[in-house]
């Protein structure tokens, strides 16, 4: 079973003996191994049951060190990490030969993040290698926000678990792409689009789902697992669908008075879409227990964070 701790040091030790472990950082916890050691990338595959074609992003400690990994930056994806890194944002660049293919699926391009959390920054920067790293869950399954949510899943795989505490944006970061030195978002996330088109102007929004990925790895679901179902909307389109007794509700800032209290997530009674992206995953967690069948989310408004939330409510009941 993983030890749960925060020591660095010990952190540290693991990785250069080339094991795993659970790292925070300010979106979702990564499972983490060098970047630049074949066999070890390979067992991140395998501990997460992650299809091989789906490919990893590559932490760093700073933001020159991209520059080791990377033969030459759009000017706007220069501009992004200037302003936005450490950040939840991702960049997808050209590789250079250094960045093992199996970490990248064999695409010619690497995502590449550097991720706002002091001790992970800290770890980063005192090792020799980058750090690949996806959200530590299984594959298909929510991302992790707490330290325990990692050791319930994948404990008994990994030596170590750095606990970072709760992550404070709880949604996966933004990533970005390129085409020419045009940017264009695959992945809803951590920093907003209105954020992005404020520095760098109107960026396109590559729309995809589990059943039709845009791209390869677009299609990992973040949906309530086992075999609960997710509709969007209100209980009253539902009301005449669904056994109350058997249904929870997810809901923006307000609970629906026509169904009972205690059976409801509030996401933020402030009606704060931050702090909604911060719940809406230990939420999904909440109401993965055996009773629950459904479970009706109302979608929020498709600005800010409320467009990544929706996002991964909208991936959650497309599910088949
Ligand atoms: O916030 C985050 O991004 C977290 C933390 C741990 O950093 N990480 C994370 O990783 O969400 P993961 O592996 O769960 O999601 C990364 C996504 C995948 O959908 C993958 O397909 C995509 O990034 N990706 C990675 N490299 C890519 C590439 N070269 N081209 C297109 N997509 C890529
Ligand atoms: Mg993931």
């Amino acid at each position: 079973m993983a030890i749960i701790g925060s020591d660095i040091k010990e952190a540290i030790r693991f990785l250069m003996d080339g094991n795993l472990v659970g790292i925070p950082t300010e979106t979702v916890y990564g499972l983490a191994g060098n970047a630049l050691d074949d066999e070890v990338v390979l067992r991140i595959f395998e501990v997460k049951k992650r299809p091989a074609f789906d490919p990893l992003i590559v932490h760093i400690g700073t933001r020159k060190a991209l520059f080791e990994f990377v033969p030459g930056i759009p000017q706007k994806a220069e501009k992004l990490a200037a302003r936005f890194w450490p950040g939840p944002l991702t960049l997808i660049l050209q590789k250079n030969r250094i960045i093992p293919d199996v970490v990248t699926s064999g695409l010619p391009t690497v995502a590449v993040r550097m991720p706002d959390h002091p001790m992970t920054l800290e770890l980063l920067n005192s090792l020799s290698f980058p750090l690949a790293a996806p959200s530590a869950n299984p594959f298909g399954y929510v991302s992790p926000t707490t330290a325990q949510h990692v050791a319930e899943q994948l404990g008994d795989r990994i030596p170590y678990i750095l606990d970072g505490g709760d992550c404070d944006i709880g949604i996966e970061s933004t990533i970005i792409g390129f085409e020419g030195d045009e940017p264009v978002i695959h992945r809803l996330g951590g920093k907003s689009v209105e954020e992005i088109e404020d520095l760098v102007g109107k960026v396109k929004v590559i729309r995809s789902s589990s059943s039709r990925p845009s791209g390869p790895g677009m299609m990992e679901s973040h949906y309530a697992p086992g075999n609960k179902k997710v509709f969007l909307g209100h209980w009253e389109q539902y009301r005449s669908l669904l056994d109350p007794a058997r249904t929870v509700l997810i809901r923006y800032h307000t609970p629906d008075p026509d169904f009972p209290r205690d059976r409801q997530a509030i996401l933020s009674d402030k009606a704060d879409l931050r702090e909604a992206a911060k719940n809406l995953f230990t939420t999904l967690r909440r109401f993965d227990v055996p009773g629950i069948s459904y479970i009706v989310a109302e979608l929020l408004p498709e600005e800010g964070f409320g467009r990544a939330i929706n996002d991964r409510l909208r991936r959650a009941a497309s599910k088949d």
